[in-house]
């Protein structure tokens, strides 16, 4: 059986916030410190829960991948215990795992996620300044940071993947930097669009779109596009005369709609069809769970819920409004 909606978009990638506490301060994430102290341990997914969870949608409704996400995941208690048993789901479902991190946890941990059985590790990594990094997350996690790059590139990470958000008079000088140090190794940067959120402060003289960034890039280094997966979110480059690659995450001025395979579920158990739908007619994990639902009941409430997902998200300008989405319990 597989989760299909009324476009026909059939899904199997499952994106699971943690936790939706970070440890970090991003001046685009978490400007107003909201969501510090998290709605409560209560209040999260049990890990023998999320088990659950990956077990339901990897053996009835035939998915493929599951990425960890936060707030920032590894603030959570025994994360790493709970990678060793996500490991074993992998090992039985022939899934793919993936997390995405601030990295701020893992110096001299890196490899020990691969050996658990995580296979993409993307980083954020916002500026190769040490005093405007501290200034964009409120840490002084440059340096270690970069430690923590090259210990996942040792541990085979294939690529390690960099996410740059760029926001304008904040990072845009740095876009040539982020090539120019990573370009010979096998570390993919991503120059990510700066999303609005109802709990960020986007602005739109504060946003730069994928092809004024990568303008920025062909001024001193020449890129030829590369064939990317059928659902991937990024546009890739190779970038010539160099081994590596680079690549543009374009959600807001060319969005990616069309071919989205992703389902969340965020920190408290909410099932969301879309990165920025706004939980309504959304099923919720928790209450199903420990109301004691079976699993044919919550796949016949998942197969509701995906047919309420639209055909694509709104806008910049309307998104910006909806004050109900909050990027550090859906996790990006
Ligand atoms: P893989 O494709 O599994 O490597 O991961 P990813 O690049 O989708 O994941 P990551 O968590 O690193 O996210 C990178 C950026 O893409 C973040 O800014 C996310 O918010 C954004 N992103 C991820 N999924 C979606 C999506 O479904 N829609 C939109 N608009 N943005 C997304
Ligand atoms: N726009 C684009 N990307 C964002 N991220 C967090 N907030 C935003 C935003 N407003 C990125 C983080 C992280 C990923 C999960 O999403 O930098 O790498």
């Amino acid at each position: 059986m597989e989760l299909i909606d009324s476009f026909n978009r059939k899904h199997d990638y499952l994106r699971i916030s943690l936790t939706d506490r970070c440890n970090y301060n991003c001046v685009y994430c978490n400007p107003n410190h909201r969501t510090v102290g998290g709605k409560g341990r209560e209040n999260l997914l049990s890990f023998e829960e999320i088990e659950r969870l990956i077990e339901l949608f990897a053996a009835k409704l035939n998915f493929k991948k599951v990425r960890f996400t936060g707030g920032e995941p590894l603030v959570r208690k025994d994360v790493f215990n709970f990678f060793s048993r996500v490991g074993i789901l992998k090992q039985k479902y022939g899934l793919k795992i993936g997390l995405t991190t601030n990295g701020s946890l893992i110096y001299g941990r890196v490899n020990e996620l691969k050996l658990k059985g995580v296979d993409n590790l993307n980083i954020s990594i916002d500026s190769l300044k040490p005093d405007k990094f501290k200034w964009i997350t409120g840490k002084d996690d440059l340096p270690r940071l970069l430690k923590v790059i090259d210990e996942a590139e040792k541990a085979g990470f294939n690529p390690v993947k960099l996410n740059v958000v760029v926001i304008k008079g904040i990072n845009d000088n740095e876009i040539l930097d982020f090539v120019e140090r990573f370009k010979d190794r096998n570390i993919n940067v991503r120059f990510i669009e700066f999303m609005p959120f109802g709990s960020n402060e986007w602005e739109r003289n504060g946003f730069l779109s994928f092809r004024e960034i990568k303008e920025i890039v062909e001024r001193k280094f020449a890129l030829a596009p590369l064939i990317t997966g059928e659902n991937a979110v990024a546009k890739d480059f190779k970038i010539l005369g160099s081994p590596g690659r680079v690549s543009f995450i374009s959600s807001i001025s060319e969005h990616f709609c069309s071919t989205c395979n992703r389902v969340r579920i965020s920190a408290d158990g909410t099932f969301r069809v879309c990165l920025f739908s706004r939980g309504e007619q959304e099923v919720n994990f928790k209450e199903l769970f420990r109301s004691g639902a079976s699993d044919r009941e919550i796949i016949e409430a998942l197969r509701k819920a995906i047919l309420t997902k639209w055909e694509k998200h709104p806008g910049a300008e309307t998104l910006s409004k909806q004050i109900q989405n909050n990027m550090m319990e859906i996790g990006g």
